[in-house]
């Protein structure tokens, strides 16, 4: 039994993730400021005897005892990120540099949830980890994208020069029930929108892919990847390959709510890349996974835990 620190353990995966490290008989220590994640995603995990819950904000130093750290802190979705820019940086950055201080300290491993963000606007698809990517350093997105990207070089450094343990994963784009009901991401704007019966919105003409991993499969892949040798460092792309139109997403939205909303077209804003497609080769390999769970499947659950959501608000 390990003692385990997940910051961002309130939020969307870190909530999932550590219902996974206590069911395999961790002690869990979730760390949040509540600035995305809610109570809410780990209210039925508070009675757990192995459990533990702490306000805090990872741009200030924590001093704890733990063994393994799994670093998810920072908001996810452009409308959040975008909302405090300055304080999307922190995070990234202080909160890399004070959990790897942690980690040092304590020779702890540590993972980064990274992002595909750090590709940017890609000029090679599918991106393989090997590609430096394609950022614009300073437009709208450039808090988050950047931001990572600093907290990836912050880890490699802290590996080389102070031998931290450290695994690095460049998330796609996950989708699965607790996600934030508002934050504009596409899978749950199209839910939402659907089980209200409003339009969808579609931001372009709906020809850009994406490809959308149920949190399930992601959070098995962490895990695999946290229980690699020490030689394996990372960076590893971690999705799911299935590239999908935005359009035929919105497409299956409706068919699978059952929902009379029609498709409503509107500008694509600024930055946003046409193509989004990991290589999930060196995962495969490397940790012996993929994705089980195919978008209709997935969608099943999260339009599940949308309707739950929404009719409770309701009543
Ligand atoms: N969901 C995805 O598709 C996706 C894709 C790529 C990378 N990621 C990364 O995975 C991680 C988790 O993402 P998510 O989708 O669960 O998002 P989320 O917003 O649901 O979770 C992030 C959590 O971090 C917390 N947080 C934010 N700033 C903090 C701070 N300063 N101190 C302490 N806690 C703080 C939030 O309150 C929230 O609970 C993030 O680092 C994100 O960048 C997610």
């Amino acid at each position: 039994m390990k003692r385990i620190l997940v910051t961002g353990g309130a939020g969307f995966i870190g909530s999932h993730l550590c219902e996974r490290l206590l069911d395999a008989g961790h002690e869990v220590l979730c760390v949040d400021n509540f600035y995305t994640g809610a109570r809410r995603n780990v209210a039925h995990l508070m009675g757990h005897p192995a459990f533990e819950l702490m306000r805090h904000d990872v741009t200030f130093p924590l001093f704890v005892e733990v063994d393994e750290i799994y670093n998810l802190a920072c908001p996810a979705s452009p409308i959040h990120y975008q909302y405090d820019p300055v304080q999307t940086t922190k995070t990234s950055v202080h909160g890399a540099i004070n959990m790897l201080g942690l980690a040092k300290r304590r020779r702890a491993k540590i993972f980064q949830a990274s992002t595909s963000e750090v590709y940017g606007d890609p000029t090679m698809h599918p991106q393989r980890e090997e590609y430096w990517g394609n950022v614009n350093p300073i437009g709208l997105r450039s808090c988050y994208d950047e931001g990572k990207r600093c907290a990836e070089t912050l880890f490699f450094d802290y590996h080389r020069q102070h031998k931290v343990r450290i695994k690095v994963a460049r998330i796609f784009n996950t989708y699965g029930p607790r996600m934030h009901p508002n934050d504009g991401r596409v899978v749950s704007n199209f839910i939402v929108q659907a089980l209200k019966n409003q339009p969808i919105t579609l931001y372009g003409h709906g020809e850009q892919t994406r490809s959308f991993c149920f949190v399930d499969d992601l959070v098995e892949a962490i895990l695999r990847l946290m229980a690699t040798g020490d030689e394996v460092t990372g960076p590893v792309n971690l999705g799911n390959p299935g590239e999908f139109t935005i359009r035929a997403l919105a497409e299956a939205v409706i068919r699978l709510t059952g929902s009379s909303s029609q498709i409503e077209f509107r500008p694509l804003p600024s930055d946003d890349p046409q193509q989004r497609q990991p290589d999930i080769a060196l995962a495969r390999n490397m940790l012996g996974w993929e994705p089980a769970i195919g978008l209709e499947a997935g969608l099943v659950r999260t339009i599940a835990y949308f309707d739950e959501l929404l009719r409770n608000d309701a009543a």
